[in-house]
């Protein structure tokens, strides 16, 4: 049938059902990872959000708890938007999020949480202080477009924070900052911490990283080079896109200040987070590994009709580790390491060479629930096709044009992921590669969804970025991240990353197959290929 249970996740997070959007307030707290998060407890699409809670060991097995907060005071009583978490010098973490305090309007404004009880590792009960709410909008602030707090960081005498706004009347996105000294009382600055004419910053995120390379992450406060700052990451999830974009940039904690590197960024220097579907994503500092972890919200795309059929929509992408790539130019993201407990006998390929229009079978495996890591050498690149300047700014048109079933020079080659035996359903992965005037190569990920199902009427967008890497030596690498409706993938060690959802009609459970592909000229080897099931973790019950 068209919504088949085959399609709901494995290993993907995700409640029993229902719907659920953005990570909220994700921490690190005594022996337990927490995770809330915008869920409808009466259907599979938006509305009625609170704030479910779980928790878990590991990142990867989840237990649901009772839900963290709900509305209940005036400033929140219509809906408990996003927002984050701080550990405040006592220890002790507080909640900051929106509330929605008129029920036409959304008018936001934001509020604080607190444990009733911090000596709980769950911090099962917050309660909402009678100084609430903490800051409204006022003169110069649009009252529809406030929200999404983020962790507070110390500097000074001063925490600090932003809130996503939209300037009034303008397209001005802005991330606004406040400070305050005992987390009570909030004083917005006279200036916002960063803008751009972008449209609404939703989701605002800010925080310190490590010298280039270097993989350790940093708590939210840490500041200096004594401290090993070497830069800062500003990221805001755009309404009008639906994508998260990051720059990498300066802090001054005194001038309160943050100046990009790259002085055309913003709109125009694209780095995002992940090409394909990933949104209203978080990071948290975890004190046990020392790394900086991100979590971001997969919406479906399927049709409402469906999503209300299957009971649940919405999934989490699995955490990933985030850190200052060597050329210091972007950041890099690996799924955390638990996730390797769930794999189980692993299948290899090695030293096979796919022939230009050839392909061939990973077989040994039922890959509808998979981790799969490729090796590719590319034998040469002198067919390499001319890259056409116009798409400089557009990795997504490219694709579209040229999808995976376009031959081209060198690619393109990859993945076909849940794939039906006649092959009639099939998900590309796949890089191609071009090179520009000076014969410089440059290369394009892609995910191509455009076969992905026979299912009429589903929303299948072809995502797509440049991979910012040196194949000069012929050398590139891709993991996928394959889960029934999902497929998740990381090219070049995680410097482009791409989540796609299909809902194939076929290529379902053990009707899934998995395919290595070439449509281009220049012969491909797979030095190495190692594929995994994956079991299922505890989720949530489920
Ligand atoms: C992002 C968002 C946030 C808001 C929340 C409401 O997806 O729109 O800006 O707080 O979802 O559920």
């Amino acid at each position: 049938s068209i919504v088949s249970p085959l399609l709901r996740t494995g290993y993907h997070f995700q409640p029993p059902m229902n719907w659920i959007n953005d990570p909220n307030g994700p921490l690190y707290y005594k022996g337990w990872y927490h995770l809330f998060y915008q869920y409808n407890p009466k259907g599979a699409v938006w509305g009625n959000i609170i704030w479910a809670h779980s928790v878990s060991r590991d990142l990867i097995n989840w237990i649901a708890l009772e839900p963290a907060i709900s509305p209940s005071i005036p400033t929140d009583q219509y809906g408990v938007w996003s927002g984050s978490t701080t550990i405040l010098h006592d220890g002790t973490p507080a909640i900051l999020y929106t509330g929605i305090d008129r029920p036409s309007v959304n008018y936001q404004i934001q509020n604080i949480a607190l444990p009733k009880n911090a000596s709980d590792p769950l911090l099962r009960e917050w309660y909402k202080p009678g100084y609430n709410p903490i800051a409204v909008p006022m003169a110069g602030i649009n009252a529809t477009q406030f929200r999404d707090p983020t962790t507070a960081w110390f500097a000074g005498r001063h925490w600090r924070m932003l809130v996503g706004g939209l300037r009034p009347g303008t397209l001005r996105g802005e991330a606004i900052l406040y400070r305050s000294r005992d987390f009570k009382h909030w004083v917005r600055a006279k200036h916002p911490l960063h803008s751009a004419l972008t449209g609404m910053w939703e989701c605002p995120d800010f925080f310190p990283v490590g010298k280039a390379g270097v993989e350790n992450g940093l708590d939210t406060s840490e500041y200096g080079a004594a401290a090993g700052v070497e830069k800062h990451v500003l990221k805001n999830s755009l309404d009008l896109t639906r994508y998260d974009y990051y720059t990498i940039g300066t802090y001054d904690n005194v001038k309160e200040r943050y100046v990009p590197d790259n002085p055309t960024g913003d709109v125009y220097q694209r780095l995002q987070y992940d090409y394909g579907n990933f949104y209203a994503s978080k990071t948290f500092f975890d004190p046990v590994k020392h790394r900086r972890i991100l979590l971001g919200w997969a919406n479906e795309s399927d049709s409402v009709a469906h999503d209300k059929a299957k009971g649940w929509a919405g999934i989490q992408a699995i955490p990933r580790k985030i850190w200052l790539d060597p050329s210091g130019k972007q950041l890099v993201q690996w799924p955390v390491e638990e996730l390797e407990k769930l794999r189980g006998k692993p299948v290899n390929v090695g030293d096979k060479v796919v022939k230009p229009g050839q392909h061939f079978e990973v077989t040994g495996l039922q890959s509808y629930q998979s981790d799969v890591e490729v090796s590719f050498e590319v034998s040469s690149l002198d067919k390499a096709e001319p890259f056409d300047p116009a798409y400089s700014n557009d990795a997504q048109k490219l694709c579209g044009i040229k999808g995976a079933d376009v031959k081209g020079g060198v690619g393109p080659f990859g993945l076909w992921v849940l794939a039906s035996a006649d092959l009639a359903e099939k998900t590309a992965v796949f890089f191609r590669v071009f090179k520009d005037g000076y014969g410089k190569p440059i290369v394009l990920m892609c995910s191509d969804p455009t076969k992905s199902s026979l299912t009429p009427d589903l929303y299948k967008p072809t995502f797509a970025g440049f991979v910012d890497t040196d194949i000069s030596s012929g050398k590139i690498s891709l993991r996928s991240l394959i889960d029934r409706s999902v497929v998740e993938s990381f090219g070049a060690g995680g410097k482009t990353c791409i989540l796609s959802r299909v809902y194939p009609s076929m290529a379902l459970g053990k009707d899934a197959h998995l395919h290595v592909f070439n449509n281009g000229e220049t012969d491909i080897k797979v030095s190495k290929l190692t594929a995994w099931e994956m079991k299922r973790p505890l989720m949530n019950g489920a």
